[in-house]
């Protein structure tokens, strides 16, 4: 079958790849519809995440059609339109029974590295490099699915496929940010990047009762769509004293609940960019954390501030000294789809999450290179590049 793969730092290709094959009894085999690039593709495309191999199939984010059933499948038949959580999990261990999915025991086949890496290795995902399993991911005709009656959700009649796309990680993702970040009603919840992530978290935010959302970037066009689709306020860093808005904007106190969707290749106003650039290309730090810092010093007293953006390691300047002072929290997270689909998918069938607008490209497997491109690059007004295999 032909697949989209990673070939080398911000070089992809189409391939012809095996089909894949059913190996447990809980997999399925999906036909992919449409599957879509992600943040997290980035940083795997700028060789950030040092355990991709030349010919790995990409992709984390997609729906698609049920081809053929393992013997132990109880919840799909050959047939059906499914959505599957980008994260692969057992549904049985601890961390499943506890609902924190993509910290399963059993997702991950191959935990030694991020053991080493982290101390603990979370579980596996979809075409995320060998440091996640090494999974086939799904820009290609055909996938793989493990645990597929846990990570695999029958899509609702009245939901389309552009819109169910998105349930799979970037509105599951956004949704863990608002729900764990803690926001409540009545809230004023700042985010940082205006990518889907952002977007997503931001919609979950006002979704979850929250009074004020403002979106922090420097794309106008992001910025634009975050304020018609989701109805957030909006602050561009390159033009806005970031800090002094927020004060402004929240009667001097600050946000409550700060939410980072932009991840270890941030980018910062300023000479502090270049800074952290040579550091991280130098490998003494592995993360660039320009907007982590901004959320930690401008979340309020006693608010809360939620990495969804992924980072790899070790950090520079990390402002220990307000989170302490402050008192703040600080949580991060790679998302638990499997605890937010289902619901996500009843929003989207009653129509209070809108996120088909998210994918301001469709095009062939055959333009990946394109699609990735002015994806990575921010040009041509793209926000997600959706692959039709
Ligand atoms: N936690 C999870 O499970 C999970 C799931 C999906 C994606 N992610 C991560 O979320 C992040 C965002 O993903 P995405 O698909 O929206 O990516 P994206 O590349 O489309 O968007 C990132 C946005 O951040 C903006 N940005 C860069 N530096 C900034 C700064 N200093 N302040 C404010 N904004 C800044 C960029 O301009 C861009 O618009 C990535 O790190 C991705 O890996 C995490
Ligand atoms: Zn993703
Ligand atoms: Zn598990």
């Amino acid at each position: 079958m032909k697949a989209l793969c990673w070939e080398g730092v911000n070089k992809v290709a189409v391939e012809q790849v095996p089909d894949p094959q059913i190996r447990n009894s809980g997999d399925m085999i999906v036909r992919v519809r449409r599957t879509v690039t992600c943040g997290s593709d980035l940083h795997l495309l700028g060789g950030y995440i040092p355990f991709m191999r030349a010919g790995d199939v990409l992709g984390h984010e997609f729906v698609g059609e049920v081809v053929e059933v393992g013997p132990g499948i109880r919840c799909h038949t050959v047939g059906d339109r499914v959505v599957v959580s980008s994260f692969i999990s057992c549904g049985q261990c601890w961390y499943c029974q506890r609902r924190e999915y993509s910290l399963c025991e059993n997702g991950n086949t191959n935990p030694a590295i991020t053991e080493h890496l982290w101390g603990a290795a979370p579980g596996g995902c979809f075409g995320y490099s060998h440091a996640m399993g090494g999974f086939a991911g799904s820009h290609a005709e055909y996938i793989r699915v493990p645990f597929a009656d846990v990570g695999a959700f029958t899509i609702p009649g009245d939901v389309s496929d552009e819109r169910a796309l998105f349930a799979s990680d970037s509105a599951s993702t956004g949704w863990m940010g608002a729900d764990l970040g803690g926001v409540r009603p009545g809230d004023v919840v700042a985010v940082w990047g205006a990518g889907a992530v952002g977007q997503m978290a931001a919609r979950a935010a006002l979704l979850l009762g929250a009074e004020q959302v403002i979106c922090v970037d420097r794309f106008d066009y992001r910025l634009a769509l975050a304020a018609q689709q989701v109805g957030a306020e909006t602050l561009n860093y390159e033009r806005d004293d970031v800090g002094a808005e927020l004060l402004e904007r929240t009667g001097g106190r600050g946000p409550d609940v700060c939410i980072e969707a932009v991840g270890m290749e941030a980018h910062a106003a300023g000479p502090q960019h270049v800074y952290d650039t040579v550091k991280q290309q130098l490998r003494l730090q592995t993360d660039r954390i320009a907007a982590l810092r901004s959320a930690i010093y401008n979340c309020r007293k006693g608010g809360s501030v939620f990495v969804l953006g992924v980072f790899a390691g070790v950090v520079d300047k990390f402002p220990l000294g307000a989170v302490m002072n402050k008192g703040l929290t600080v949580r991060g997270a790679q998302m638990h789809g499997q605890r937010y689909i289902p619901m996500l998918l009843e929003r989207m069938s009653r129509g209070e999450l809108v996120t088909e607008y998210l994918a301001t490209h469709t095009m062939s497997l055959d333009e990946g290179q394109r699609g990735y491109d002015i994806f990575k690059d921010k040009t041509d007004g793209c926000l997600r590049t959706v692959f039709i295999p």
